[in-house]
């Protein structure tokens, strides 16, 4: 596994090659495995039965584990060679990381580890490891640059007379963070898209890496899911072909006979919490972890399939969810949600967010995390997303802060008023370090002069009214119906 989590598959070293039956064919045998149609190399990382057969669980060369997945017999090429695994090379591996062999143990912590699992993970899961570039550049760019400029008075304008030739970039910074930087920051786009589809996840932690998908497939109101990564639903459902999600109240079940049951019974058609915003097109409810423990263990289960870095499933108590549903006649239907601290020290306003995958790049992420800030405009705070991100995390926000930002600088253009970081910061609820951040990953601060300035490059103006025509949908904020909530200090904690 590489610092991203990316498949180098079978790169310990020369390895005895033979054929190998369905039978005989191990755990850590290297294989030609059918991928959307395509052979694959792909390193057998588990096997197991199931009601339709046995299945292996295939981790391909080169895609993200994300694309893991369990495949059946059919889809592997007996008449090919395969690659045994090598005996010394796996023994040492198992030493270091006790490496995905034994799902049956290994997924399912004991109910009291499961317990201890929590928030405190997250510090965890980013100590020791190589970090991935993203977490990098966040990491950099929360480094770089002292209090000292984010205070500096800045001027916005379109550069009268400062051509791109021109601009001096701050000089300030130290050449360990400006190589950092100029790792970090020149991933183009289109790199960074495909860096997403090859590399890893967030995951620095290797226990969390080595766990493997448990679920293949839930059913969830009318749409079909494909989880990406392991969530510890009770062990026995790892066995099932396909896990039933009851859309409401967020029960699980692993035959349809007893889904069926419950659905004749569910009375739940919207989140079990209050209702804080209504537009013609979406819902928000505030549900506390700690009134609602089982619905919002049910939602963090539901949720670990898609998020890979975090983990929080029984210690909900200390969090508020707000969760956003589109309605309809027959009930308010789950798009997606954020976690957050009732009381965060470092001034968290999201834990972790996430869009369930049928609804994802549709702009309802950007909707969440509008609604994140504007909750914390009312609450009179600068906040920011814990951290580290994931990918698909860091890349949603930067493109929320970046246009935020953009828009924003632009009024204060026309209108010829001056703007500093901190009034960026207060208008939008962020924080100077974020704001900051975005403006370095736009290449918008320059240093002219003497003075720090910022400069909002031609291209970008462009590329902000074509994505403006795009019309993407905007949270009222004067249709938010909600108070900052007040806990006492035995609310906010854990409750047994
Ligand atoms: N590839 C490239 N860009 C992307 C992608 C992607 N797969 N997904 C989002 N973006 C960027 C785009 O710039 C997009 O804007 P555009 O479509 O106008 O170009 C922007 O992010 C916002 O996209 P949305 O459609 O509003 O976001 P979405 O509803 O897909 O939700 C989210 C984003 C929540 C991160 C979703 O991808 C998700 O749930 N991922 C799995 C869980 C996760 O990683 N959550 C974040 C963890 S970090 C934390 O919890 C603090
Ligand atoms: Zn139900």
């Amino acid at each position: 596994m590489g610092p991203n989590g990316e498949a180098e598959v079978g790169s310990d070293g020369p390895r005895q090659k033979g054929r190998a039956t369905p039978d005989t064919i191990t755990i850590g045998c290297i294989a030609q495995v059918t991928k959307d149609g395509q052979p694959r190399r792909a390193e057998i990382l588990s096997i197991k039965e199931t009601k339709s057969g046995r299945q292996f669980y295939c981790n391909f060369d080169n895609f993200n584990k994300r694309l893991d997945e369990w495949v059946p017999v059919s889809r592997i090429d007996f008449d090919q060679d395969v690659e045994w695994p090598n005996p010394d090379k796996d023994k040492q591996k198992d030493a270091k990381s006790k490496k995905s062999t034994t799902v049956s143990k290994k997924s399912q912590p004991s109910k009291k580890a499961q317990k201890k699992v929590g928030k405190r993970e997250q510090s965890v899961a980013s100590e020791g490891q190589t970090p991935h570039p993203w977490t990098e550049f966040v990491e950099s760019q929360n480094k770089v640059d002292g209090e000292d400029k984010a205070n500096a008075s800045l001027e916005v304008g379109g550069t009268p007379g400062l051509g791109p030739d021109e601009m001096e970039l701050d000089e300030d910074e130290t050449p360990a963070s400006a190589a950092k930087k100029e790792h970090t920051q020149s991933f183009s786009r289109e790199q960074e898209i495909e860096k997403l589809r090859t590399s890893g996840s967030m995951t620095q932690n290797p226990a969390e890496i080595s766990r493997i998908r448990n679920i293949s497939k839930v059913e969830f109101g009318r749409y079909v899911l494909f989880p990406w990564y392991f969530s510890p639903y009770p062990e026995v459902f790892s066995q099932e072909d396909c896990i039933y999600i009851c859309e409401f109240c967020l029960s699980y079940y692993g035959d349809l006979k007893s889904f069926t049951r419950h659905r004749m019974k569910c009375t739940l058609q919207h989140p079990p919490g209050n209702e804080i915003y209504r537009d013609d097109f979406v819902s928000f409810y505030e549900i506390d972890g700690r009134r609602q423990r089982t619905w919002c263990r049910n939602l963090c289960l539901l949720s670990k399939m898609f998020l890979d870095h975090k983990t929080l499933y029984y210690d909900v108590d200390p969090f508020l969810f707000y969760v956003m549903t589109t309605r309809d006649d027959r009930g308010s239907h789950l798009i997606g949600y954020f976690s957050k601290e009732k009381e965060s020290a470092d001034g968290y306003n999201v834990a972790c967010i996430l869009t369930l995958p049928q609804y994802q790049r549709k702009g309802y992420g950007r909707l969440l995390i509008q609604f994140s800030y504007e909750l914390s405009k009312i609450e009179g705070k600068l906040s920011s997303p814990e951290k580290p991100l994931s990918d698909l995390g860091l890349l949603s926000y930067r493109q929320y802060w970046s246009e935020l930002i953009l828009d924003l600088l632009l009024g204060y253009s026309e209108r010829e008023e001056k703007c500093t970081i901190e009034t960026i910061a207060t208008r939008l609820a962020m924080t100077t370090q974020d704001v900051e951040h975005t403006l370095q990953a736009l290449k918008m601060q320059v240093y002219h002069k003497g003075e720090h300035k910022i400069v909002i490059p031609e291209k970008l103006m462009h590329q902000r009214e074509k994505s403006r025509a795009k019309q993407k949908r905007v949270i009222d904020p004067d249709r938010i119906q909600w108070k900052p909530p007040v806990f006492t200090a035995a609310s906010r904690t854990w409750g047994w």
